[in-house]
């Protein structure tokens, strides 16, 4: 009877709750399986005893597939091979979590993460022999070798909502609504969600935009008698000026919160419309996943359980082509998935007439 491990590593998102219920659905039902969940992703192994969580049918029943967040908790803080101590101080903790998964008797671990976990929980499997299943989550969606993460769906659902809720009252104001979504380097996020929710402009990292050509834009909006207009802004546009000015907007160290006011200044300033800024921030995270993220966890889940089955490690579950295949996790990460400027949603776009700012 084997013992497996599961553990959410890196930021939070929809669906993540799924995920571990049908790793445990799988594991007991159809091999008979134990499931511990670690404690706070890798966390949980550098505790004596080691901080871990049974997990049996009746815990991940009932509502769990639709509750946001993790039961388990998350950790961005500390690569185990650099971990920052109390005293200021980087010490490789590697071996400590070798170490639990071995206090644990564990014969694999389904690590639920994106790419930054799944380097370190590789380098980790590597080092100490660790049975490695990889499951991908980001809101961001940018792992390479799957069209989906985990988290995704949602965090667009959250996105088109809010452009849902700022039309009406753009169009009642006649301002220009400026909304900024979430997506680390990628403008995944901005992009589908703008197509979805009827933006008129949508500005990604990927595609470098002018204020004029955002200007023109909302004029020729305005010369079809419309005198509104919805702008999405992905997190890593940035400024035309450099670190200067993302200084004043971001208001200190923080990244996340500033190019939206910045391109609303600037849209004010070239056409005289009255702006308002939206920052999506977390929100697109903590949500109740929508039904396809409940479908791609479970289907990843289910998958995860079927590669340790059959021996299959150093893998990620992957969405392709309306079937889930299994990738080396090396090849997932090597490359950062960002939107393809002649991709299909940015063809999709353009061919809508929407600006993105070029
Ligand atoms: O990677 C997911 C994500 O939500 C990004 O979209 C965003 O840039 C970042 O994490 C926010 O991180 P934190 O939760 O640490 O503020």
């Amino acid at each position: 009877k084997k013992r497996i491990g599961i553990l959410t590593s890196g930021g939070d998102c929809a669906g993540l709750n799924a995920v571990i219920r049908a790793v445990v659905h799988r594991a007991v039902l159809t091999y008979g399986w134990q499931v511990v969940g670690l404690k706070e992703g890798t966390q949980g192994f550098l505790h004596r005893p080691v901080a871990y969580q049974a997990l049996d049918l009746r815990m991940v029943d009932g509502n769990m597939m639709r509750m946001g967040g993790t039961i388990l908790g998350t950790t961005n803080r500390g690569d185990p091979f650099a971990y920052p101590m109390a005293d200021g101080t980087l010490k490789d903790r590697s071996d400590e979590i070798i170490g639990g998964y071995r206090e644990l008797g564990l014969d694999a671990l389904i690590g639920i993460g994106g790419d930054g976990s799944f380097a370190i929980l590789r380098k980790l499997a590597q080092k100490g022999g660790l049975n490695l299943v990889g499951i991908p989550k980001t809101i961001d969606n940018d792992l390479g070798l799957t069209e989906v993460s985990v988290g995704y769906d949602t965090a667009v659902g959250v996105a088109v909502e809010a452009l849902d809720r700022l039309q009406p009252t753009a169009a009642s104001h006649q301002r220009v609504m400026v909304l900024e979504v979430m997506g680390r380097d990628a403008g995944h996020i901005a992009l589908a969600a703008g197509i979805a929710g009827g933006a008129d402009v949508i500005l990604i990292p990927e595609i470098q935009y002018t204020i004029e050509s955002i200007a023109a834009k909302i004029k020729q909006v305005r010369a079809t008698g419309r005198n509104f207009a919805l702008v999405v802004v992905s997190e890593a546009v940035k400024t035309l000026d450099g670190g200067g000015a993302m200084k004043e907007y971001q208001g200190g160290e923080k990244r996340y919160g500033g190019i939206g006011a910045y391109i609303g200044d600037k849209i004010a300033e070239a056409t005289g419309a009255e702006t308002r800024v939206t920052v999506l921030g977390h929100v697109q995270r903590g949500s109740m996943p929508s039904p396809r993220d409940r479908l791609i966890a479970s289907a990843f889940g289910v998958h995860a359980v079927d590669l340790i089955a059959e021996g299959q490690f150093d893998r990620m579950v992957a969405w392709s082509n309306r079937e889930v295949i299994s990738v080396p996790i090396a090849d997932a990460i090597a490359r950062y998935a960002c939107v393809e400027a002649d991709g299909p949603l940015v063809k999709t776009a353009r061919g809508l007439g929407i600006s993105l700012g070029d």
